[in-house]
């Protein structure tokens, strides 16, 4: 028996990254997974291993179990099918993972666009807040609680320079994390928050690539390394585990120790 044996999982942005290594990461575990996305396969520039593969053939391959069904995140009809689909396919739904996220960074305020703000604003926060909204009937209608994760970032729990239009963003999903748990904890409801720090997916391979910003980052990090998807997959893995079944609104850092000082040693 895994630690995640027949529970039904959604994982938003599954196509790549995070999502992509957390969705593996809970299939390896005996869940039953739905992948979606906007495209099934991997953006091109991240650091999968085995980008040939879309997420489905990468867990099927593995001998797990999973389906695809395509929802953009930002259009509540399309979640609303995400979820009725997934019902359709598996009977029920455990654990909702909101991690569908986009990024925009190197200018100052006043330089963004309206277009850079609704970019960010529509996937990260509105995509949290559909997700969330559709999970939370399909668990009321079960009647026995449910499980939801949101990908969040440290950047959602402080500033950071030249990347407001995705700090504001993170700060919505992260005080939504906060709200739904308030409010939906007497349903047996569980909602928690990961806040990575910058780890290695094509969202950051600009970022990567970019040896002066590699070293000042690497630099600034107690543990002086990067993050990888499985920090992140590890922890979703416990969360949506019944070894957390206490653990609720939480935001919880996964930062090589970033947010503790002002500058590394
Ligand atoms: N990589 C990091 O350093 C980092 C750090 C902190 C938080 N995060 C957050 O983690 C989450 C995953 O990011 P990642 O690094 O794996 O990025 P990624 O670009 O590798 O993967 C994001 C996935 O989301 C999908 N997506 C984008 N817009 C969508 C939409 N409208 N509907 C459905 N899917 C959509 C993309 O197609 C892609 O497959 C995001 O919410 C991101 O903000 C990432």
């Amino acid at each position: 028996m895994g630690r995640l044996q027949d529970k039904v999982i959604v994982v938003t942005g599954s196509a790549s990254g995070f999502g992509r290594g957390m969705a593996i990461a809970f299939a390896a575990e005996g869940a039953k997974l739905v992948i979606s996305d906007v495209h099934e396969k991997p953006n091109t520039g991240g650091f999968e291993t085995d980008s040939g593969l879309t997420t489905v053939e990468a867990i099927e391959m593995a001998g797990g179990q999973a389906i695809y069904v395509q929802a953009d995140v930002t259009k509540s009809a399309e979640v609303a099918n995400l979820i009725a689909k997934t019902v359709e396919a598996y009977g029920r739904l455990d654990v909702m993972v909101n991690n569908a996220g986009v990024y925009r960074n190197g200018k100052k305020l006043h330089e963004f666009s309206e277009e850079d703000l609704d970019f960010c604003f529509d996937v990260n926060a509105k995509g949290t807040f559909f997700g969330a909204q559709e999970a939370v009937k399909q668990f009321l209608a079960q009647g026995d609680g449910g499980n939801i994760i949101n990908l969040v970032s440290t950047a959602g729990l402080q500033g950071h320079p030249n990347q407001s239009v995705y700090n504001i963003s993170k700060g919505a999903q992260a005080n939504l994390t906060r709200c739904l748990a308030i409010e939906y904890g007497q349903d047996k409801i569980r909602v928690n928050g990961i806040c990575p720090t910058y780890a290695k997916t094509s969202l950051t391979r600009a970022l990567f690539d970019d040896k002066d910003f590699d070293q000042v980052f690497t630099d600034s990090i107690p543990l002086k390394r990067w993050g990888e998807v499985d920090d992140i997959a590890n922890l979703a893995v416990f969360l949506a585990s019944d070894e957390s079944t206490y653990i609720h609104g939480d935001l919880i850092k996964v930062d090589g120790g970033e947010t503790l000082c002002r500058y590394s040693v």
